[in-house]
């Protein structure tokens, strides 16, 4: 492949209608992506796929979602901490006026890591290591710090308020709520599929950096005591999880770890039991998925990288075609977000359990959508032997479960094309299937590839004597001949089928 994968993945993408810049016919700003027609099935598949896999499964602890506001008021965010810390560094080039992210920048010239570093110390590195524009060799401004929460006012007094740059928030301001509502005991979770924004300094690298995106968090409410025994522990206790180690990541080639969750505790390499079986569900999860194994780790991160209220931070990290990637943080936030907002609200968060009062400990699964579709996106693009793309996606989330082709529109195949594909969307749960009339069949076949149709349903002149049809599968290209009354069954079958296992 000679032009870089992302570039051939974007331009797959706005040409098939995946995702966009939003706002092109104006030039809108970067940062914004509107996902289209097929980006957006893309999304719900996932969604769903997520929710199944760590909240419906979850029957040993109840999970529970919400749908919280996006809006937050000051004080909520102020508690949180995010008013006053939630920024990165910026410089601006005294020449050209050009703006960076100043860790960033430092990183990618001198691939040196300033994380925790205070604005004079980066200002420094910057002075010593003499970096200049890099646009225009101008020489850099001071080091300023950037809010990234986007500020709004509400009502006509203007009262200020945030969009909220996490959906965890949420989680924590309706913790009382949802545990007496739902009648909740010790440990329990709260989950949240929703929006969140940062004004990050320069997005980048499409879906990557955003300055919109969508996150799945779950936030798990644990007693302190309990953080060793999930109860579920034994379904995940051998699976092996690879984690760069902090020491590792000191050495000049750092190694990952092979572990199993059951010893990553025991050896003390994750803090607690309920970040191991997070750890290795997400594995699970992600190679459910099509990535493999070796493509995935959890860096853990330094202790100048992680929150002061965290017991410990382990970033899902993917290899992808540009470095390793965060897609998933995970966190130990310990009971700092109850106790902050049980503090500045003046409301008890503290909860009933084994006769005494609590505050739950949390750890905390945060995946982020856009970087999980742009994963499944880079690990299922291959080419045929025409150079033409071909999506291998993961059968569970492909936009299209199914094309159906006559393949020729004359002789009543259009008719018979069109009844079997009404029947297949004219059912309760239907998935969602297309009917293409339009080129060659070899053409149709080629454009289905492209956007990760799993199967192609052929109609031709046999069908109108047996009701037959053909089935070909995407990745195989194999073909088999079926009866048109079967092929509710078969989509349905090869949609659940696993990559893996
Ligand atoms: N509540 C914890 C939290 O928000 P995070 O590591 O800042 O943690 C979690 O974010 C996930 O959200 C990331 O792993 C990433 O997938 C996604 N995410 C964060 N910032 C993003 C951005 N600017 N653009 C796209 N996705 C982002």
């Amino acid at each position: 492949m000679t032009k870089a994968l992302l570039d051939k993945i974007v331009d797959l993408a706005v040409r098939r209608g995946i995702f966009f810049p939003t706002a092109e016919i104006y030039h809108g700003p970067a940062g914004f992506y509107d996902l289209g027609p097929l980006g957006s099935l893309m999304k719900h598949n996932i969604i769903q796929y997520w929710r199944e896999f760590f909240i419906l499964r979850e029957t040993k602890i109840n999970i529970y979602e919400i749908d919280g506001s996006i809006i937050l008021p000051y004080t909520a965010l102020k508690a949180s901490g995010h008013v006053d810390k939630f920024t990165d560094p910026k410089t601006e080039c005294r020449r050209c006026g050009r703006i960076y992210r100043a860790d960033h920048l430092i990183e990618e010239v001198i691939s040196i890591s300033v994380e925790g570093k205070s604005l004079e110390e980066i200002e420094g590195v910057i002075a010593e290591h003499n970096i200049r524009c890099p646009s225009c060799g101008g020489e850099l401004g001071e080091i300023k710090p950037h809010h990234l929460m986007f500020k709004t006012e509400i009502g006509a007094a203007g009262e200020v308020a945030f969009l909220r740059p996490e959906t965890a928030q949420n989680i924590f301001l309706d913790f009382k709520r949802v545990y007496y509502s739902m009648r909740c005991k010790l440990p329990f979770g709260i989950a949240q599929v929703g929006r969140s924004y940062r004004n990050e300094i320069s997005p980048r690298q499409s879906l990557f950096r955003l300055r919109e995106f969508t996150q799945m968090e779950i936030e798990m409410f644990i007693a302190p005591e309990d953080l060793n025994t999930h109860p579920s522990f034994d379904e995940v206790r051998d699976v092996k999880i690879r984690i760069l180690t902090r020491e590792e990541q000191l050495k000049e080639r750092p190694e990952v770890v092979e572990i199993s969750a059951k010893d990553a505790v025991e050896e003390g390499v994750v803090p607690n039991q309920y970040m191991a079986y997070y750890l290795a569900r997400e594995t699970q999860f992600y190679m459910s998925l099509g990535i493999p194994f070796e493509s995935i780790r959890f860096r853990h991160l330094l202790p100048e990288e992680t929150p002061h209220y965290s017991g410990g931070n382990f970033d899902l990290e993917v290899r992808f075609s540009f470095g390793w990637k965060e897609i998933v943080g995970n966190a130990y936030r310990t009971d700092y977000d109850l106790s902050t907002h049980s503090r500045f609200s003046g409301e008890e968060l503290a909860v009933q359990h084994n006769g005494r009062k609590v505050t739950p400990h949390v750890i905390e699964p945060s995946f982020g959508i856009e970087r999980t579709l742009y994963a499944l996106l880079e690990f299922s693009y291959s080419e045929d032997e025409r150079g033409w793309p071909v999506l291998k996606l993961p059968r569970r989330v492909s936009p299209v479960k199914a094309a159906v082709l006559p393949l020729m529109r004359k002789d009543g195949l259009d008719e018979k094309a069109y009844s079997i594909y009404s029947s297949l969307r004219r059912v309760p749960n239907p998935c969602y299937v297309v009917y293409d009339d339009t080129g060659s069949i070899g053409r149709r076949y080629a454009r289905a590839d492209e956007i990760g149709v799993n199967l192609c349903i052929t109609i031709d002149y046999q069908t109108l004597e047996d009701d037959t049809v053909t089935v070909r599968d995407r990745d195989t290209k194999q073909q088999i001949r079926v009866k048109a009354s079967e092929l509710m069954d078969i989509i349905t079958k090869d949609t659940l089928r696993p990559v893996i296992g």
